[in-house]
């Protein structure tokens, strides 16, 4: 009954009110609650912006320390999950691992989440940005065959993240702080990105007043897909694929060709029809962790930035407004730093999830909350009566 708006994708509904995160598409702008991201990426930390979404503010220097402070007080995961872990084939996507392992956290944490209570719901969010590092490291571990390595709290947020990746036992290991500060920059870049399809996945789990860890279970889910958060991993396969320089043009041209369903991974976005300003500072940072690294002469490094040349130079891309995103430069930064491919979502959803809880905790103390039920335009079979089976044809 009623009117409503057939809009396939959402692409001209708004959804909700939100003082979070603010996206200018056409001008490349992204500003978290008021501030630019570059000046966050060049100047802050990812705990700092984390307090910044969830509160809206940026925290004084004593605010500072308490946050930091909770946050590492919960890194620790119990030791059940651990054990819930050895249930998985080794081989497995460690994205399936982070999906049932965040939704599990629901199965610790559920008598003690009260939705409405503005306490039990920040413990909730502080939870989740200090556990969910935590089960990704235990995910790649997991996957390559290697023992746990428990949170050092004594480290920064990313330099205690990728010890627990990258230490093995009975050997030294000393975090660099150039990756630290790159995977920190990382974190900042992917933090929120408004209202894209995870975030409005949380958001209507949300809605009905599910536990909030399955809410971002089910944001990690639709981070997934290669549309998305597989971006990146996508983004790099093609560079591979396409191997060398020589062999871009004929790429383009399968890009470009009506009848084929090839895309130009990590080009495009919904929201920018200009240069993402997070790829910018993605460059940058690609660039100092390769020539930190040794990877300066990367053949895909070369091959991404003819690709880049190129394609905005082509009318093809220049008409559709085609420029590239965040994850064109990620998966390169990342496969330098020593991740496989199939981290690179699992590393996005570490930094997304402080975005999905903000998100999330807008919506639960937002007065016009409903639950999220959109319509449909049917077009099925009119009604028709019913055929006993010995009946039918
Ligand atoms: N390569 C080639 N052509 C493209 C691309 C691309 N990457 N993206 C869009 N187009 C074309 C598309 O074929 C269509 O052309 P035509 O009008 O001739 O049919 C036109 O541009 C509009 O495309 P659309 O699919 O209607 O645009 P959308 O807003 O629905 O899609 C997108 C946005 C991000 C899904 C899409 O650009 C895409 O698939 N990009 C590649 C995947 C990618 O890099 N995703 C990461 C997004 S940023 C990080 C994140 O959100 O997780």
């Amino acid at each position: 009954t009623g009117m409503f708006t057939y809009d396939p994708g959402f692409t001209s509904t708004g959804s909700c009110e939100s003082k979070i995160t603010y996206i200018d598409g056409d001008e490349g702008i992204l500003l978290y609650r008021g501030y630019p991201i570059e000046q966050l990426a060049q100047k802050g930390d990812f705990l700092e912006t984390c307090y910044l979404l969830l509160y809206g503010e940026l925290p004084s220097k004593a605010q500072k320390e308490d946050f930091d402070q909770r946050v590492t007080n919960h890194t620790m995961v119990h030791e059940q999950v651990a054990r819930f872990f050895q249930g998985f084939r080794r081989d497995a996507h460690p994205m399936a691992v982070m999906v049932a392992s965040v939704g599990a956290l629901a199965a610790f944490y559920h008598d003690s989440t009260d939705i409405n209570d503005p306490h039990q719901r920040m413990v909730a969010s502080i939870r989740m940005i200090a556990k969910i590092p935590t089960l990704a490291a235990m995910a790649f571990k997991y996957n390559i065959g290697q023992p746990f390595v428990y949170p050092k709290n004594s480290l920064d947020f990313a330099s205690n993240f990728l010890r627990m990746c990258f230490a093995v036992p009975c050997e030294d290991y000393k975090v660099n702080p150039v990756m630290a500060e790159a995977l920190d920059k990382i974190f900042i870049l992917h933090a929120d990105h408004e209202q894209n399809a995870s975030t409005s996945t949380v958001r209507i789990a949300g809605s009905s007043g599910a536990n909030p860890f399955a809410c971002i279970a089910a944001g990690i889910a639709c981070l997934w897909g290669p549309a998305h958060g597989g971006a990146n991993e996508a983004a790099l396969q093609m560079l591979a694929e396409i191997g060398t320089v020589d062999k871009i043009p004929e790429f383009i041209a399968k890009v470009k060709d009506k009848n084929s369903t090839v895309r130009l991974m990590g080009f495009g976005h919904r929201v920018y029809k200009n240069y993402d300003p997070r790829a910018k500072i993605m460059q940058q940072m690609c660039h100092k962790v390769l020539a930190e690294t040794g990877h300066q002469n990367d053949p895909l490094l070369h091959v991404a930035m003819e690709l880049e040349k190129i394609a905005l130079s082509d009318e093809y891309f220049i008409q559709r407004k085609l420029y590239p995103n965040v994850d064109f430069y990620s998966g390169i930064t990342l496969k330098a730093m020593g991740f496989p491919t199939s981290m690179f979502t699992v590393l996005f959803a570490v930094a997304r999830t402080v975005g999905w809880i903000s998100q999330w905790s807008e919506m639960i103390q937002d007065p016009q909350q409903k639950i999220g039920r959109p319509r449909q335009l049917y077009t099925g079979a009119t009604t028709r009566d019913y055929v006993g089976i010995d009946k039918r044809k």
